[in-house]
């Protein structure tokens, strides 16, 4: 087994394939020493927006950053209410947490486990000033009907799109459909920088110009502060590598696809493999699979040298940070998935071989259980 050498994600073999590229624009950096909004930023931020198909695109220095930033954009503030799913990363829920606001949830789709539209009308009170679908796994979120929802009641979207960068939802870029998006290059991910990273997205030039002043303390000249901001830049080194990986990432997103293809052919008789929406791009952050028997599977693959993780153990209306009034059977669909969910090593660098032996070791596993 030792000689699969399975990894969860496999960034050291990707970069090897263009550490030429990489190592020379890291150094350019280096050489002009304008660390801090430099050249390299722009640049990014320009071929980024580019590729997503909308008009502004602001690095910032994290995926949590970014959703922080764009509900203060909306002005987000305590009292207010913001709908999210909660069975997702913790940094949506922090985030509204943090700007003093109320994470109010909707359940999850048991099919997409991505927030259900239609779960989401009997969550909206006075209160509630905006949404947050996040594109799970890779999967875009149902757009057309949240917006839907939203228009109806007056509620802004923020997408969190930060495991989804590429993923497209009728033909589109995600991340051209709300008021704002948030996006993370944290290195697992299908863009990844080599260190953390961020970016918000708009179509809307009065935003992108708060925003650009609230990542950057709230001014737009220097020690004159107009409004409240923090200090939340994306550096020039990582927007160099990002730039350099952004015209790899469509092959990235499509030898994903190609291993999800793959692990489906070989499991979709023993488990459940995701289901992806017909009209969207599924660019498999994560290749995530449900079984009853979680853990018995897990310490089998673990034995068997194959790595598995976990996202995510305990929805967010359970976690003992933001337990608000909510309790148990809250959320059965987000419950269920999380005692069920569990994902395969994924990455741009699996080889035939590893993901045959992965899937012989998990039907091993459960025919021996029947
Ligand atoms: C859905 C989701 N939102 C937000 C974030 C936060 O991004 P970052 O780690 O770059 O702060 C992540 C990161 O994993 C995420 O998966």
């Amino acid at each position: 087994m030792e000689k699969f050498n399975i990894q969860m994600v496999d960034t050291r073999k990707q970069y090897l394939k263009i550490k030429h590229e990489i190592d020379s624009a890291i150094q350019a950096v280096i050489d002009s020493t304008q660390f801090i909004q430099g050249p390299a930023v722009k640049e990014f931020e320009k071929n980024a927006a580019e590729y997503l198909g909308c008009k502004h695109a602001i690095g910032c220095a994290s995926g949590t950053d970014a959703l922080q930033v764009s509900m203060m954009s909306l002005d987000i503030k305590p009292g207010d209410e913001v709908i999210t799913t909660p069975f997702t990363f913790v940094a949506t829920t922090e985030t509204i947490a943090l700007l003093g606001a109320k994470p109010v949830y909707a359940d999850i789709d048991e099919k997409t486990y991505n927030i259900d539209p239609d779960k989401i009308k009997d969550k909206i009170t006075s209160r509630t000033k905006a949404i947050i679908p996040v594109h799970l796994y890779g999967q875009p979120a149902e757009m057309d009907d949240i917006m839907a929802v939203a228009r109806s009641y007056g509620l802004k979207v923020i997408e969190d799109a930060a495991q989804a960068f590429g993923a497209e939802y009728k033909g589109r870029k995600v991340c051209t459909f709300g008021e704002v998006s948030a996006i993370s290059f944290y290195p697992s991910k299908n863009l990844g920088a080599f260190g953390d990273g961020g970016m918000i997205t708009t179509n809307d030039d009065e935003l992108a110009d708060k925003i650009r002043m609230i990542i950057s303390h709230g001014s737009r000249k220097k020690y004159y502060h107009e409004i409240l901001g923090v200090n939340s830049r994306l550096d020039s080194i990582q927007a160099a590598v990002l730039n350099v990986k952004l015209k790899y990432l469509d092959e990235y997103c499509n030898s994903r696809i190609d291993a999800a293809e793959k692990y489906n052919r070989l499991l979709s008789d023993y488990l459940q493999v995701p289901y992806v929406l017909p009209y969207v791009k599924h660019i498999f952050h994560q290749y995530s699979v449900r079984v009853k028997d979680r853990d018995g599977l897990r310490k089998y693959l673990s034995d068997n040298g194959i790595p598995t993780m976990i996202y995510y153990p305990v929805p967010l209306h359970l976690q003992s940070a933001y337990r608000y009034d909510y309790k148990e059977n809250d959320y059965p669909v987000s419950e269920m998935i999380s005692k069920e969910i569990i994902s395969l090593p994924m990455h741009t660098e699996m080889t035939d071989e590893q993901i045959e032996y992965i899937c012989t070791k998990i039907t091993e596993y459960i025919s021996r259980e029947i």
